[in-house]
């Protein structure tokens, strides 16, 4: 075992072993949900009121806690976070045949929700400040378009830029400001994926506090089982527009008409509700949200400082002027080497911490290998030398 092998596992489990969590005789996992009493007495109310289905008391309430938690003034719950982001592209006028700018690193659900929108996506490169879409990617593929009777084509492959879908990697905020104001001269809407991004902040221009997912047009939060909060399997759509909220609930919901017994509905639309039982498992979640919340970033202070000495790698803290939510924590090679990386990953499972790397990057992807692809040479390095770390909140006890 290498050096830096050996001082990586030491870390990690110097912060783990704080806790019951990471003394336990089995593997310590990338991310665990807590599920307990609340989560039961919420789910048994919920089947004892038979509306397990798509209506139901929680829906509406999960709806309206993302409202106050987010400040978004629509929150529409959905059956997944890749629906959800598909609706919110297609919410913000992406049709067949168009293109969406989205960034290669990133979970295949940013590009596949593309697709499932009829549209292409267009891969750029990430940053290394917040490992998100970089601003100066983004501008020189906007730049490099032309506009005909006042639609933005991209020349090279003649197809209408629709949207710029950016993500918050880790639950790090992205440059979403930048973003915007370059989306805003170009005239093109942005799609938040905020899929991994609850609780997470933005100082925004105005000095306050402001949840990812708020800035662009629509967006989306998952809650799939790996997230801060779960719903079992779920997201939500936010939007600040009232017509396009009002839309998504009427899109995800077959697009029925308001009648006491009459099934007329006035469009092709989806049904992509969440399931009111999924509902009931996430208020549990979410009333335990502002301990996950903390606890998250009180794991990621005891990492920071656990590997501030570390000759040959550093731990990721949050961009300068957000609060992250630490979904994930990471540490990155001050060198980029997969081969490195895999080393050291190899060491850390062989001692039962179950780190992960980044996703492969989108425009490798078979499905992806036609789609436009700008210069990735920083979502390269960074997927060669990102790891993520155990980051179950339950891990913080006793820190
Ligand atoms: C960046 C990103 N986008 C989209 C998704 C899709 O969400 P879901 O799994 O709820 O469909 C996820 C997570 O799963 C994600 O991490």
């Amino acid at each position: 075992m290498s050096d830096l092998s050996r001082e990586l596992v030491e870390r990690i489990r110097s912060v783990v072993s704080k806790s019951e969590l990471g003394n336990e005789p089995r593997p310590v996992n990338l991310h665990e949900p807590e599920i307990d009493e609340l989560e039961k007495k919420y789910v048994l109310e919920c089947l004892d009121s038979t509306f397990v289905s798509s209506v139901g008391a929680f829906i509406p309430q999960l709806e309206e806690r993302i409202q106050n938690i987010t400040g978004a003034k629509h929150a529409v719950a959905v059956s997944n976070g890749t629906v959800g982001l598909q609706v919110a592209l297609f919410l913000a006028g992406v049709e067949y045949g168009d293109e969406v700018i989205v960034p290669t690193l990133s979970f295949i659900a940013t590009a596949n929700a593309v697709s499932h929108a009829g549209a292409v996506p267009h891969f750029i490169d990430s940053e290394l400040g917040s490992m998100g879409m970089s601003p100066a990617a983004l501008r020189a593929a906007l730049e490099a378009c032309v506009r005909e009777n006042g639609v933005l084509i991209n020349p090279e492959t003649g197809r209408r830029i629709a949207a710029i879908s950016p993500m918050h990697t880790l639950g790090h905020p992205v440059k979403i400001e930048e973003i915007c104001a370059i989306a805003a001269e170009f005239d093109v809407p942005v799609v938040e994926d905020a899929a991994e991004s609850l609780g997470s902040f933005v100082t925004n221009s105005a000095g306050d506090l402001q949840h990812t997912g708020t800035f662009g047009l629509t967006s989306m939060i998952s809650f799939n089982g790996n997230k801060i909060v779960t719903t079992g399997g779920g997201g939500v759509i936010l939007t600040n527009d009232d017509e396009l909220g009002r839309r998504a609930k009427h899109l995800t919901t077959t697009a029925k008409l308001p009648h006491k017994w009459e099934f007329e509905h006035d469009e092709i639309a989806w049904n992509y509700r969440m399931p009111n039982l999924n509902a009931a498992l996430g208020m549990a979640q979410l009333d335990k949200y502002p301990r996950f919340l903390e606890q998250k970033r009180r794991l990621a202070l005891a990492y920071g400082e656990a590997f501030a000495d570390v000759e040959g790698l550093k731990f990721v803290f949050e961009p300068e002027g957000t609060m992250s939510n630490y979904w994930l924590c990471a540490v990155q090679l001050d060198e980029p080497s997969l081969e490195k990386r895999d080393e050291l990953m190899q060491a850390c499972h062989d001692a039962g911490l179950l780190v992960r790397p980044m996703w492969n990057l989108l425009h490798k992807q078979r499905m992806y290998a036609g789609a436009p692809v700008g210069d990735v040479a920083t979502a390269t390095a960074l997927h060669a030398s990102l790891i993520c770390l155990p980051s179950t909140p339950r891990l913080a006890q006793g820190l």
